[in-house]
């Protein structure tokens, strides 16, 4: 499969205004996306769960206008003109342009609104990119009906990685793997795809506690992030290990071997960081307080044998993760012990959740 499929046939239907308003979902990688190639494809396979709470609430709406010449948009956060934004909205239109023939011949206003606080450095590109791209695809769906729910997430999906990787995976629920993996059929580079195969008891409503370590914005952007991979020296055993990581999660998602979870998830986190501070130039994006809270973590689980662990965005903030039927437990351990080294004592209860909704 190729790009070239995402490229719509004429539209039979004309429409002169309108609006969408979409609600989507981030997300958070439990096997990391660290490193791309040209277009947005990434280098090795990820695999992700769909959050419930954190979720970005875009509502696009389109006029016709005169000419055809140029893209013309206006955003807003919170009811704020948001000229910042733009840039990095030109950038996405200009990449799907191709794919979405109508995008000069109308005027948008995007108002868009995060459940999450903006500067508490949860990355909003994947909810805000996945966002965006549900409410353009409800546009081509208006002009060409014959869409398919099939096609339809999938070419969402396809533009939504060209805004930012991630974003592929935030449009459904509850696992989501995005780049090619041998054992897992129809994933592609260039989409995200439901996990196809069976999930055990075990981690359904799985828990993630976001502990907001360090509110502040990223310290290195994705895409800086991204490139650094680039002439790693230990760039392709990362790549191959993440193959292999993928592999041995098939097995642990269908017999429900939480210590094998952990072991994963916990050294795909610290993989991702190791990454960062192995590259040229280097980066450290834990604070002291990130590794107090996996100290804290290490000992509760060797003094109780919960299955609480940890895993990292490329921030400081920790996100907890751990079982439902654990829920009680790890919260009194989250207050008592973990909420302390939070910056103002603040955290976000999530968990694993079922994809965008067409508001
Ligand atoms: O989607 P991007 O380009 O912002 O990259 C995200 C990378 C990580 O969040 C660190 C890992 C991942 O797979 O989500």
């Amino acid at each position: 499969m190729t790009e070239q499929i995402f490229i719509p046939k004429a539209y039979k239907n004309t429409i002169e205004k309108g609006s969408y308003t979409w609600s989507s979902p981030s997300n958070i990688a439990l096997v990391k996306y660290w490193g791309k190639k040209e277009h947005q494809i990434p280098e090795n396979p990820s695999i992700s769960f769909t959050l419930n709470e954190c979720k970005t609430i875009t509502k696009l709406s389109f006029s016709k206008k005169e000419d055809n010449t140029g893209f013309s948009f206006e955003v807003f956060l919170d009811n704020e003109k948001k000229d910042d934004f733009k840039p990095k909205i030109e950038t996405f239109f200009k990449r799907i342009e191709s794919y979405l023939p109508f995008l000069k011949t109308y005027h948008f206003k995007i108002e868009t609104s995060n459940t999450f606080p903006h500067s508490s450095g949860i990355a909003s590109s994947a909810s805000g990119m996945s966002a965006l791209a549900l409410c353009l695809m409800s546009i081509e769906k208006a002009l060409n009906p014959d869409i398919t729910n099939e096609d339809f997430i999938q070419k969402t999906s396809f533009l939504a990685r060209l805004g930012s990787g991630s974003a592929c995976r935030s449009l459904e629920g509850d696992l989501v793997v995005w780049g090619k993996h041998d054992e897992i059929d129809r994933s592609s580079d260039l989409f995200g795809v439901k996990y196809p195969f069976e999930v055990h008891q075990n981690f359904k409503n799985y828990n993630d506690t976001i502990l907001l370590v360090d509110k502040g914005e990223k310290q290195v952007s994705s895409t800086v992030g991204h490139n650094l991979m680039h002439n790693h020296p230990f760039a392709k055993e990362r790549f191959k290990q993440a193959h292999s990581n993928l592999s041995t999660l098939i097995n642990v998602f269908k017999t429900g071997d939480l210590k094998a979870f952990i072991e994963i998830v916990e050294s795909e986190a610290l993989t991702l960081h190791a990454m960062m501070m192995t590259s040229m130039p280097h980066f450290i994006l834990m604070k002291p307080n990130t590794l107090e809270i996996i100290n804290k973590i290490w000992n509760f689980r060797h003094k109780t044998g919960s299955n609480v662990c940890f895993t990292l965005d490329a921030g400081a903030n920790v996100h907890v993760l751990y079982p439902e039927n654990e829920t009680e437990i790890v919260l009194e351990f989250i207050k008592n012990e973990l909420v302390a080294f939070c910056q103002k004592g603040e955290y976000i209860n999530d968990k694993i959740g079922f994809g965008a909704k067409l508001l």
